[in-house]
């Protein structure tokens, strides 16, 4: 990583324009290892550099990979019209940064929803092409039945795709409750798969995508966490140990 000035590597993590971030600087606002640094001169090698900003503490990182279980209420798209979007659960530089959620959720869907600033990221985990199950806990206004079940693994065919949609794990988890993966992310599917089903999802939570479970990450509704290495790697997964 080429070495830069510290109002350089702020404007790279967001905190705004760089003449705003000089005069972050320039104020005393932004502390490395404890101690302000005021000098625009100095060149970093900002691979993991600790940083403070007013007191707050953060890590330079090239691109971000955000995990955060999304309450409902909350809009996935980037121009929220109806109620407020998700990026505003997030802090300000990560919205200057360019953080964008990875595929959508509806906005009274809850769970795992992944948000990056690398767009390769988030083309290749947006790819229709990648396989990669996302599991889904769905409430149901009528009782969960074999049949029902039946009817996710075979396929249900709805009305707007030319072939039936099939889901590649279903199970029952209570009278009312059932738990479905599904490959692709077509728009409202699950809800849309239950309805030609017969029955009606009354709320609806995704609850890992491949082998990366929101429990894991153990975040309250409208937390968020950044993720590492080891969690993008499961994300690779195909997450075949159950559906919960
Ligand atoms: N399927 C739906 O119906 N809604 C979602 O938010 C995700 C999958």
């Amino acid at each position: 990583m080429s070495r830069m000035t510290l109002d350089r590597l702020l404007q790279s993590q967001g905190f705004g324009t760089r003449r705003h971030c000089q005069q972050l600087v320039a104020d005393g606002h932004v502390r490395i290892d404890g101690t302000p640094v005021t000098d625009l001169r100095i060149q970093f090698d900002p691979t993991g550099i600790e940083f403070t900003v007013f007191e707050e503490p953060w890590v330079y990182r090239e691109h971000v990979y955000l995990a955060l279980n999304k309450p409902a209420g909350y809009e996935c798209s980037r121009r929220p019209s109806h109620h407020p979007g998700v990026l505003s659960l997030l802090p300000e530089p990560m919205r200057w940064r360019g953080v964008q959620p990875v595929g959508r959720l509806d906005h009274d869907t809850t769970g795992l929803l992944l948000l990056s600033d690398d767009g390769r990221f988030i083309h290749a985990q947006s790819s229709p092409r990648r396989k990669v199950p996302k599991r889904y806990v769905a409430s149901t206004h009528d009782a969960v039945t074999p049949e029902l079940v039946a009817a996710m693994l075979a396929g249900v065919q709805l009305h707007d795709e030319p072939a039936p949609l099939a889901a590649v794990q279903c199970e029952t988890l209570g009278p009312n409750r059932i738990a479905i993966a599904l490959e692709q992310g077509k728009y409202h599917q699950v809800k849309r798969m239950l309805a030609a089903a017969g029955n009606h999802c009354t709320a609806l939570e995704r609850v890992a995508i491949g082998g990366l479970r929101l429990d894991a990450l153990d975040l309250r509704e409208g937390d968020w966490c950044h993720l590492a290495e080891p969690e993008l790697g499961m994300l690779l997964a195909d997450g075949s140990g159950g559906t919960r």
